[in-house]
């Protein structure tokens, strides 16, 4: 037996990956799952390994004293209640993007974590992807010096191909461009430029391709971030484009430049005229399967175990991105005009 049981909340695409990538980890066991259809105990146990409970009520499970940690991959419009039904029943919390789709909902689930004194882990996995690991290595070691301009972008089509579009395209659960998806990229331009953010102005707009028609939202938007530090940024989340996934970095400092996986860097007196190649695994997929969640995982139950807020992806930590997100879309509501931080009250 290990050390932390958990239940799954919701039991579609994401679920599935998350319920492999939990077992795979030192500590944690996937023992329950609550959803709104009738699952066979025998089947999923079989599917996914061990002993695993179904259950039609969330309360029921939520009340099991053997649950642990509770793993929700809902519709993004649960994730407030479930939320706070999880940390109000003493359950440790690991969370799907987005957090919720209002600041208020975010800072209440935040909220209840705190006051009932249980851990949070969002599941901006960007983060712990050998990539952004890599990447932000290159930073602390100084090899591009001090940035003064980051961008990082989401370039991926979500159309009817995509199992997520019968619910993506409405404004409920969908939310807008940058909390269905973008949210990845701002939140890893957010970890490499190491600053808090004091404004933002972002634009909207939509594809005239019918295929995105369905979309309530804007699913193009480009947000312009001024950090505290005086440096700037960008993030485009662009959820209706036509082309290969892409997960764009462009980062410029006093010492050097990092596109994607290539560099240059003053400080190893590389050669400016050509770029220099990092090896490194690319996020260059939107399929579950291949997300890090694992080492995000891992990461959560060793914080767990030290009783110590993860690092990077703490609820703490992941709801100043989310303050940014939102104030990118209420500019964005206000065709482009600056956003402050704090205005957001
Ligand atoms: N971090 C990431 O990169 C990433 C990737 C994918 C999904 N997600 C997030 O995970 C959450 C769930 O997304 P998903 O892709 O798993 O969506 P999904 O459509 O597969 O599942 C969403 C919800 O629908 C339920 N569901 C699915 N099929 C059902 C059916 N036939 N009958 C009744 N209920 C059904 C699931 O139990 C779940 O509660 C969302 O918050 C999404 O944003 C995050």
């Amino acid at each position: 037996m290990k050390k932390y049981n958990v239940g799954i909340i919701g039991y579609g695409w994401a679920a599935a990956a998350h319920i492999e990538a939990i077992n795979k980890t030192t500590q944690g066991q996937v023992t329950a799952v609550y959803s709104s259809r009738k699952l066979n105990d025998a089947e999923i146990s079989a599917k996914h390994g061990g002993t695993i409970k179904s259950y039609q009520n969330i309360d029921e499970m939520l009340a099991n004293p053997d649950i642990h940690v509770v793993d929700i991959t809902s519709y993004p419009s649960q994730h407030r209640d479930q939320a706070v039904a999880a940390a109000n029943a003493k359950k440790h919390i690991i969370l799907e993007k987005p957090m919720a789709n209002s600041l208020q909902e975010v800072r209440e689930i935040a909220a209840a974590a705190k006051s009932n004194d249980v851990k949070g882990c969002v599941c901006f996995e960007c983060r712990w992807s050998n990539q952004f690991q890599v990447t932000k290595a290159m930073i602390d070691e100084g090899l591009l010096g001090s940035l003064h301009y980051g961008e990082v972008d989401y370039y991926h089509g979500i159309g009817p191909w995509y199992g997520q579009f019968r619910w993506n395209t409405g404004k409920k659960d969908g939310g807008s461009a940058l909390l269905t998806a973008g949210c990845h990229a701002l939140d890893a331009l957010l970890m490499v430029m190491g600053s808090e953010v004091e404004s933002v102005c972002s634009f909207s707009t939509k594809s005239r391709s019918d295929i995105f028609k369905p979309y309530e939202y804007d699913t193009c938007s480009t947000t312009i971030i001024r950090f505290k530090n005086g440096a700037v940024g960008k993030a485009a989340a662009i959820v209706d484009c036509l082309q290969p996934y892409y997960f764009h970095t462009h980062l410029c400092g006093s010492q050097g430049s990092l596109l994607d996986d290539k560099f240059h860097s003053m400080k190893l007196h590389t050669d400016k005229h050509s770029w220099s190649k990092l090896s490194m695994k690319m996020l260059d997929s939107g399929d579950v399967s291949d997300h890090p969640y694992q080492s995000q995982f891992q990461a959560f139950f060793d914080a767990l175990d030290q009783g110590k807020d993860m690092p990077l992806t703490s609820f703490t930590e992941s709801l100043k991105s989310f303050e940014v997100i939102f104030a990118a879309d209420k500019s964005a509501e206000l065709g482009g005009k600056p956003v402050t931080i704090a205005e957001l009250g």
